[in-house]
């Protein structure tokens, strides 16, 4: 059997406690504030935790996962693994067959590994333009991104704007560590995706995310052919961050 390579969780301390109170407080808060918000779920560790956040505590917050066509088993799997612990349906969002088609037989099937810009275009057609959808008439929205996350993500703040969609934007876990991500999930033992447990701390679509070897930072195995500068997909593009007191426009792909 192979070794269990899930991230160490963080020790449950005062400090945690207060961390997830904070988390709590704020879902409900934001929850309160719009009356249509929505989580954009990957199924991965962080969105479960929002996931649970919302959940079992029956807050109005919509749940959906964009369902790019080309995602592993193990991750469509969560969404069986949320009905059968809270008896919710995660909406999923497809992309439109015909754009699917176009790409596939003017560039190929797995046309992403020939450029950043094909890469970013299969992107656009499998995740982007069915977020889009998804976002259409909500008033915010919620990620699981953290700032540790990627050398994109460093700047990243709890309240943003979506310039694009004019709406506000949450990322309630901007903060969190990996560790405490872990710890949250063994406290509330909150469903997961198995593939954490075989050395994926970040997961996309398979043929786009490998596993990484120990010692490599979470997002080596995301788009591993590419700088650590593009690998974004555009789900998180303009957007206006509020630091405290001042807000900034930043371009994440
Ligand atoms: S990505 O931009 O590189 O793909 P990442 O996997 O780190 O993003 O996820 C960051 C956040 O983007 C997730 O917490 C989630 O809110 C959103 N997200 C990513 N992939 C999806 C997906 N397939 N469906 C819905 N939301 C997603
Ligand atoms: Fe296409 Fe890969 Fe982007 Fe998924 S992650 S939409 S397969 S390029």
């Amino acid at each position: 059997m192979s070794q269990d390579r899930t991230p160490a969780a963080a020790p449950v301390d005062a400090a945690l406690e207060a961390k997830i109170d904070r988390l709590h407080a704020f879902v409900d808060e934001i929850a309160k504030r719009h009356p249509n918000i929505k989580l954009a779920s990957s199924l991965a560790a962080e969105d479960m935790v929002l996931t649970h956040a919302i959940l079992s505590r029956a807050l109005p917050i919509g749940i959906f996962s964009l369902n790019t066509g080309r995602l592993h088993a193990e991750t469509l799997g969560m969404i069986d693994r949320v009905r059968e612990r809270y008896g919710y349906e995660i909406a999923q969002f497809h992309p439109q067959a015909d754009a699917v088609d176009e790409y596939v037989n003017t560039q190929g099937l797995n046309a992403f590994y020939d450029s950043v810009e094909l890469r970013k275009r299969c992107c656009e057609i499998r995740k982007v333009e069915p977020l889009n959808r998804a976002l259409a008439g909500v008033d915010a929205w919620v990620t699981g991104q953290r700032r540790e996350q990627s050398v994109t993500r460093t700047e990243l703040h709890e309240e943003e704007r979506d310039a694009t969609r004019n709406v506000a934007k949450y990322n309630p876990l901007a903060d969190w560590t990996e560790g405490e991500i872990w710890a949250y999930i063994k406290i509330y033992d909150v469903p997961v995706n198995p593939l954490h447990a075989r050395g994926y701390p970040s997961i996309g679509c398979e043929p786009c995310t490998r596993a990484v070897r120990p010692g490599e930072d979470s997002r080596a195995g995301r788009w591993w052919w590419e700088s650590r500068d593009s690998k974004e997909c555009g789900l998180h593009v303009t957007t206006i961050q509020f630091a405290a007191g001042s807000a900034s426009a930043t371009a994440s792909a």
